[in-house]
């Protein structure tokens, strides 16, 4: 099967990266053509080089708006040609253009349960709200701020000892698992974004997101 060529945005450290990379080692056929940051200490930017991966940095703070970056965060990923960006812990609130330019190939991965908290500190918020379920989602990115349509979601119990640090750890290692599925779905052909921003997969308009537990093969 051939590759679909992909780019990756970060901020940090990458471990969602990794597992991308490492899928990519295996069998998912993608071809990450580069990794974008926007931090130019991002850890996730040596993964990169550790797999021969271009990197390319852009400093929002060399911008004077968000949409002057915005610009030049598209051309340079263009530049690329890819057909899937993949937003991966890349921690900018994006201008309505550039989200509407990558509309139905733009994927972002959430550390919650969407709709559930949506924005920052999600580990957080779901102890002080008493969820006794917590987790990750993968979804399409839309103009709406982490509210695009979700794809996939794997959930974890809450523990009663939990912190917010013991709590990410058993949701970062669920995004482990549906990102690169997510994204597997998208380079077979699987996955799409449909003229009504429904989700379609396999044929099917998902009704709400697939949970890992029983996803389809
Ligand atoms: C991940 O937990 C990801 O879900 C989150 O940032 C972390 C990045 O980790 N993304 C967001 O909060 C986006 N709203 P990583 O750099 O190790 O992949």
């Amino acid at each position: 099967m051939s590759k679909l060529p992909v780019v990756v945005l970060i901020s940090g450290g990458g471990t969602n990266l990794q597992a991308i990379i490492d899928a990519a080692k295996e069998d998912l056929p993608v071809e990450i053509r580069a990794v974008i940051s926007n931090k130019v200490d991002a850890y996730g930017l040596e993964r990169a080089r550790r797999a021969d991966i271009p990197v390319a940095i852009l400093e929002h703070r060399q911008f004077p708006d968000r949409d002057g970056f915005d610009t030049a965060l598209a051309r340079l990923i263009d530049s690329y040609q890819p057909q899937l960006v993949l937003l991966a812990g890349f921690m900018r609130i994006l201008t309505p253009g550039f989200v509407h330019h990558y509309h139905g190939r733009m994927l972002n991965i959430h550390p919650s349960l969407l709709p559930d908290f949506q924005g920052l500190h999600t580990h957080q918020r779901a102890l002080e709200a008493e969820a006794q379920k917590h987790g990750a989602s993968v979804h399409f990115v839309t103009e709406e701020l982490d509210g695009g349509p979700v794809i996939v979601q794997a959930s974890v119990p809450v523990l009663p000892d939990d912190d917010a640090e013991t709590l990410a750890a058993r949701v970062l290692q669920k995004e482990h698992v549906i990102y690169p599925l997510a994204v597997r779905w998208f380079a077979q052909g699987r996955l799409s974004l449909n003229g009504r921003d429904q989700v379609v997969l396999d044929g099917k308009t998902l009704n709400s997101p697939v949970q890992l537990e029983r996803t389809p093969a």
